[in-house]
């Protein structure tokens, strides 16, 4: 939690939202996001993002409980054109594995697919993103019971040397569904308002 002389957190415009998080602007850095979320699974992220950095996923710096702050990252529309050779390679190959390990009936949990497609990218010379996949898994699962995965432009991005970033590919499959994610967020919000870790930025008209 934020410490009495820290400032709450400001946000500038809406950058995009998903089923369980509102990222926007930090109104006094543009460069960053903040992200307001119900998602469970970020707090893995800031873990992996101090101890050691990890190359692949979003560097997440945890302010209170579902608020964090990250840098901004590049939206991915041309996969092929962002990205670096090796990362769109590996990318691609994720996508084709995923249906097959996911819904080929092989697995009692999506977690155990998840870890197949990175054993299967590492087989295939995809070393670097099969890694940090695993990595990226073995932090997830300490947030979650069944993770599942979904690779998507939506959920992916570039950082400025074209390296793929995992901004948001695992989820918790009992999160995803049967939950008012919607309802949840706005009280999140809401609470961290009161808790003065969060408020808006008001405009300046002259
Ligand atoms: N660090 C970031 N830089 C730029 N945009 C981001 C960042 N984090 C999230 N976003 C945007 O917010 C959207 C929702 O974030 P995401 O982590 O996918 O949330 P959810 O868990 O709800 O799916 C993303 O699709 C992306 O457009
Ligand atoms: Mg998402």
């Amino acid at each position: 939690m934020l410490t009495p002389t820290e400032e709450a957190v400001s946000t500038g415009k809406l950058i995009g939202s998903g089923a369980f998080t509102r990222c926007y602007e930090l109104a006094s850095d543009p460069s960053r996001v903040v992200i307001i979320t119900v998602d469970p699974l970020k707090e893995a992220y800031s873990d992996i993002s101090i101890d050691p950095p990890g190359d692949h996923f979003p560097q997440l710096e945890w302010i209170a409980h579902g608020l964090y702050i990250a840098p901004r990252y590049e939206r991915v529309t041309a996969p092929k054109r962002q990205l670096t050779p090796e990362d769109y390679a590996a990318y691609k190959a994720a996508r084709r594995l995923l249906p097959g390990a996911l819904f080929g009936g092989k697995h009692k949990w999506f977690s155990d697919a998840v870890y197949e497609i990175s054993t299967q990218l590492i087989i295939q010379g995809h070393d670097d993103i099969g890694c940090a996949l695993q990595r990226g898994m073995d932090s997830v699962m300490n947030y979650g019971h069944d993770i599942s995965m979904e690779i998507s432009p939506r959920n992916i991005a570039v950082d400025k040397q074209g390296r793929l970033i995992l901004l948001d590919v695992f989820y918790d499959v009992e999160e995803m569904h049967g939950k008012d994610n919607r309802a949840r967020l706005k009280k999140r919000k809401r609470w961290l308002m009161d808790e003065g870790c969060l408020r808006r930025h008001k405009t300046t008209y002259y």
